[in-house]
């Protein structure tokens, strides 16, 4: 019995933690457990290599991925998922345990459909994939969220400033309300919450009218065609002098939290006991702190809720 692992897509802390558990609760399992290098690339170049206990030895704390990620865009392509299912056949792993986000799980979803039996665990820091509540990797890009908004709100009130901080997320805002709400901050500007740059402004110059010392405004990434010129528009026109700040990849490195580490050991369990009944096709998921799983296509055609904590920004600002 043989079982393969990838990494994919963005690294997110939390996906070592899920890559120990599947390998040693495998082997317990009577699995030769193999990690595939960078993703999908791996399948694609054989390059694989067998996993024991002692491989993943040290894993907890640590961020990113040892088995190294990459995004394989000529994936989509049903030639490569074609090679790709007869490579893994060729060695007779036939089981795959995929890590990642929604790209992931669309390459997983195909090579399901090719006959490799596959199990997805939501690993991203975006928080974007529909039918669990949280993914590997959103609890610690949010503790660094709020570490660096916590020291810029220090200097922004020294210097009686506006804060912008922009923070990953792609199409979902949920590092941004997470963030938002832990913060304090008196503007939140999601996807799923649109901001009107007018309506910013507005917001800005009344708070200066009432003598507050400072603002934080928190934005998902991709809002704005160019932040620093909104920022420069924000200062000529509502009198507190706006910078902005781009989090960026610091977001997707560190060690996992505790939240991390618990969710990637259970995922990783619970993944692992699909395999062993036979069940596939289907991504794990956490909803109201049971784990669960779904068929790939209902996580496909399932759109994410709102988050309630938009319900709160109204009484807390
Ligand atoms: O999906 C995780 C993520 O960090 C997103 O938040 C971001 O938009 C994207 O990956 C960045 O991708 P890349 O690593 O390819 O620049």
């Amino acid at each position: 019995m043989k079982l393969g692992i990838i990494t994919s897509g963005g690294d997110a802390p939390g996906m070592n933690v899920a890559v120990r558990a599947v390998v040693r609760y495998a082997i317990k399992n009577g699995f030769e457990v193999y990690g595939y290098k960078d993703g999908y690339k791996g399948i694609l170049e054989n390059n694989f290599e067998r996993l024991y206990n002692r491989s993943v030895s040290g894993l907890l704390n640590k961020g990113g991925t040892i088995l190294g990620t990459s995004r394989v865009p000529e994936f989509l392509n049903s030639s490569v998922q074609l090679k790709a299912a007869q490579n893994m056949k060729d060695f007779g792993i036939t089981n795959l345990i995929a890590i990642g986000g929604d790209g992931t799980y669309h390459g997983a979803y195909e090579l399901d459909k090719l006959g490799i039996n596959v199990v997805g665990i939501p690993g991203t820091i975006d928080n974007d994939v529909a039918l669990t509540d949280f993914t590997l990797g959103f609890h610690t890009a949010l503790n660094t969220i709020n570490e660096a908004v916590d020291k810029l709100r220090d200097t922004s009130s020294s210097h009686k400033r506006c804060a912008i901080v922009e923070v990953m997320g792609r199409n979902c805002g949920d590092l941004a309300i997470y963030a938002g709400i832990c913060g304090g901050a008196e503007m939140i500007n999601t996807p799923e919450n649109r901001l009107k740059k007018e309506d910013v402004i507005e917001k800005l110059k009344k708070m200066k009218n009432e003598d507050r010392s400072y603002a934080l405004f928190i934005t998902t990434e991709k809002m704005y065609d160019n932040l620093a010129d909104f920022a420069h528009e924000i200062t000529e026109k509502s009198g507190f002098h706006a910078v902005p700040t781009v989090l960026g990849y610091i977001q997707r490195g560190g060690s996992p939290s505790s939240e991390d580490r618990l969710l990637g050991t259970q995922m990783g369990i619970y993944a692992v006991e699909l395999v062993v009944k036979g069940i596939h096709g289907v991504a794990v998921g956490i909803r109201n702190t049971k784990i669960v799983h779904d068929s790939f296509l209902d996580v496909f055609a399932t759109k994410r809720k709102k988050s309630k904590l938009y319900d709160l920004l109204e009484e807390v600002s």
